[in-house]
């Protein structure tokens, strides 16, 4: 069997083809997620049921037979493996016990509790045996900084002022939680290639609000040192950065953070990040969740568009974030049919 697509394009290939997959492509907008969700106990006891995780996982690969196969699991797993006291609110999202200063780290362990959280590798391996040949599994972990966020401010937040005035008051004790997520994000990665994932991606969906100095110490260095560790043991597997909203940051990011490939928010201009990305590194992306919830002649125009830019290079084909609840399936097969036509 040769390579699955997506995993020679992340490797510099260019394809006449975009391969594509979507983020949160196994979800809530499917009928089939939200029946076995009803009888699966909370989200965190579903992500961490490796049968369920598993076929809710392979629920979008029957229907639409993208290129990729994200797990289904959650960034905020290592918190949870980290010992903090978590669990997601219907309808609010997830709720965890804060840490906002040096003291409360002395309550997380890298040892203690991570058995809770093991489950997740067990997943990953049932993934594999249900997937077809020609689809790569990616894992994934949140990126320090936006798990960080959610750690310090106990909730998604608006304006992360919490976690920024740790952050600039006390850089030594915020940096110790930041080296702590460092060492818990290798550890989930490696496993999470031992256990058969292909490509990882760290997802840093709050990269874009930090000030450039602070992109520096919080985003870009922990990225690195986590790409180089996961690289030292596992060198052929992609590893996919996501700064979200770090506009024309994404440039250094791309210079510095040793990623492999960069995923782009919806904002990034294609013909910009074809220019000054993709000239550096494959790229995916980028198209707006809602032009997919409209469909028809909008997510054509878009589809088209994205793809004029940016087939010229290496090039998966993904949202600028992920897939929305209000989303129609058929939207989604429509989407995958396109992508399948030659342009
Ligand atoms: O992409 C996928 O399909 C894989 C699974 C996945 C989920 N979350 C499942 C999920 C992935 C990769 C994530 C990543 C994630 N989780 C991020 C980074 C990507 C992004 O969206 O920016 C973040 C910030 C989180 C944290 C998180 N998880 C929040 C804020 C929420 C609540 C908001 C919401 O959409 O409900 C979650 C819950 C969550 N994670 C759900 C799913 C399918 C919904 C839970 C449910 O089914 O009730």
């Amino acid at each position: 069997m040769s390579n699955p697509l997506i995993l020679d394009v992340l490797r510099g290939a260019t394809s006449k083809r975009p391969p594509f997959w979507l983020m949160r492509q196994a979800g809530r907008y499917l009928p089939e997620y939200r029946e076995l969700r009803a009888r699966s106990g909370s989200f965190l006891d579903l992500c961490l049921a490796p049968a369920k995780a598993a076929e809710v996982t392979l629920q979008p690969i029957k229907r639409f037979h993208p290129d990729g196969a994200i797990l289904f699991s959650d960034i905020l797993i290592i918190p949870y493996g980290l010992g903090q006291a978590l669990h997601f609110e219907e309808g609010r999202g997830p709720i965890l016990e804060p840490i906002d200063n040096a003291a409360g780290l002395s309550r997380l362990s890298l040892t203690e509790h991570w058995s809770r959280i093991e489950a997740t590798y067990e997943a990953v391996s049932r993934v594999c045996e249900g997937l077809p040949d020609d689809v790569a599994l990616i894992g994934f972990a949140g990126a320090p900084w936006t798990v960080a966020t959610y750690m310090v401010e106990g909730e998604s937040s608006r304006d992360y002022a919490k976690t920024k005035q740790w952050a600039y008051s006390d850089p030594v004790g915020f940096g110790q939680l930041i080296d702590l997520l460092v060492e818990a994000t290798i550890r989930h990665l490696k496993a999470q290639i031992e256990a058969g994932a292909s490509i990882v991606k760290l997802f840093d969906s709050w990269a874009g609000v930090l000030a450039p100095d602070q992109f520096e110490a919080w985003t870009i260095k922990p990225i690195r040192r986590i790409v180089d560790a996961v690289k030292q043991s596992y060198p052929n597997v992609p590893i996919i950065g996501f700064p979200r909203g770090a506009g024309v940051l994404y440039r250094t990011f791309a210079e510095r953070s040793g990623v492999d490939a960069i995923a782009l928010d919806t904002s990034v201009p294609t013909d910009w990040a074809a220019r000054e990305l993709q000239s550096l590194k494959p790229v995916q992306g980028n198209m707006d969740p809602l032009a997919l919830v409209v469909g028809g002649d909008a997510m054509k125009s878009a589809v088209a568009r994205i793809r004029k830019d940016l087939s010229g290079g290496p090039f998966v084909f993904n949202l600028g974030h992920g897939v929305i609840p209000i989303t129609p399936p058929e939207h989604v097969e429509q989407l995958a049919q396109l992508l399948r036509d030659s342009v």
